[in-house]
């Protein structure tokens, strides 16, 4: 059901959860310092409680009550925030941010959005734990439409411009090592100077082999097609089936990720078996769509 701003505001204040357009995609809120609103979070996701969540801030500096800030911290913040860079920080003690949020470790990840309804939310609000708005492993939403499976009011009327998660770097001890690429780049971040490295932290967590996945199942760096598939081109791939889309008929990596979720959810509902993607080129934006690309592949 959509939802005017303002029965937003009431909803979440009653510790119930709403789902939000971000700047990345649709984040599944609820109030971070509430148990009540984190664990409805957690049930209406089919999330693990291992799996912890994403907290989000506004206009305000309300993250030094919760976490322990840094210089680097201050240098990244300055560089990428508001957008899609979230950081992983040690948990204040005092911090009255729901242990449920953090899957009870000794730390918090941290983001703010884009000026927006989330933003203005956060700041009337408090902060809010954001999962995205999506059954666990299965496609995050970018657009209202996509949301069905969850049945939760939503926002909308704000568009997701990047397309993809945000980027996630862990602050905790050097060199800080990114657990998943988003829109902002492993070059964009040694661009800072700060001591940066890739790493696969995300898939040591439990159950995050398996993630991102439409319900067809995909088949990557596709050269050839074969009957009854649907098709994902990219620039002049030119794959050809009866179902077919492509990210960018230009060839732009952006608005690549921009297009990756809405149309691997319209190939889901389309007449074809499964879905053959082809390749994409692994720079820029490209490095996470592959990323999800890979991860939506695997066995489940
Ligand atoms: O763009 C985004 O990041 C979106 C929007 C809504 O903000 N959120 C999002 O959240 O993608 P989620 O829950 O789908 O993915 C967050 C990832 C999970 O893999 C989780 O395990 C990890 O971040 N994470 C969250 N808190 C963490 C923590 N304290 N330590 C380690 N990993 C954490
Ligand atoms: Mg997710």
């Amino acid at each position: 059901m959509r939802v005017t701003f303002e029965q937003a505001v009431l909803i979440l204040k009653s510790n119930n959860i709403i789902a939000i357009p971000t700047d990345t995609v649709y984040g599944l809120a609820g109030c971070a310092y509430s148990a009540d609103a984190v664990k409805k979070i957690f049930q209406t996701k089919g999330r693990p409680q291992n799996r912890p969540l994403i907290v989000h801030y506004g206009v305000k500096p309300a993250w030094e009550r919760d976490v322990i800030w840094s210089q680097d911290a201050e240098l990244l913040a300055n560089r990428f925030w508001p957008g899609p860079l979230t950081m992983i920080l040690p948990l204040r003690i005092e911090s009255p941010i729901a242990r449920e949020v953090t899957g009870s470790s000794d730390s918090l990840a941290i983001r703010r959005p884009k000026l927006g309804q989330m933003s203005e939310l956060c700041d009337l609000i408090g902060p809010l734990a954001a999962p995205s708005a999506n059954k666990y492993q299965k496609l995050s939403a970018t657009t209202s439409e996509m949301l069905h499976d969850l049945q939760v009011p939503f926002l909308d009327g704000e568009e997701c411009s990047v397309g993809l998660e945000s980027t996630i770097i862990d602050l905790r001890s050097k060199p800080y090592l990114v657990q998943r690429i988003g829109s902002v780049t492993i070059e964009e971040l040694l661009a800072t100077g700060l001591h940066v490295e890739m790493t696969q932290c995300e898939s040591n967590l439990p159950g995050s082999g398996a993630h991102y996945q439409p319900n067809k199942l995909l088949r990557l760096d596709a050269t050839t097609v074969s009957a009854g598939e649907g098709v994902l081109n990219f620039g002049n791939s030119n794959l050809v089936a009866p179902c077919s889309l492509n990210l960018s008929v230009n060839g732009n990596l952006d608005e690549a990720a921009f297009n990756l979720y809405r149309m691997l959810h319209c190939l889901d509902s389309y007449d074809c078996t499964m879905i053959a993607v082809a390749p994409i080129p692994n720079f820029g934006a490209g490095c996470a769509i592959n990323d999800r690309l890979q991860r939506a592949a695997r066995v489940r």
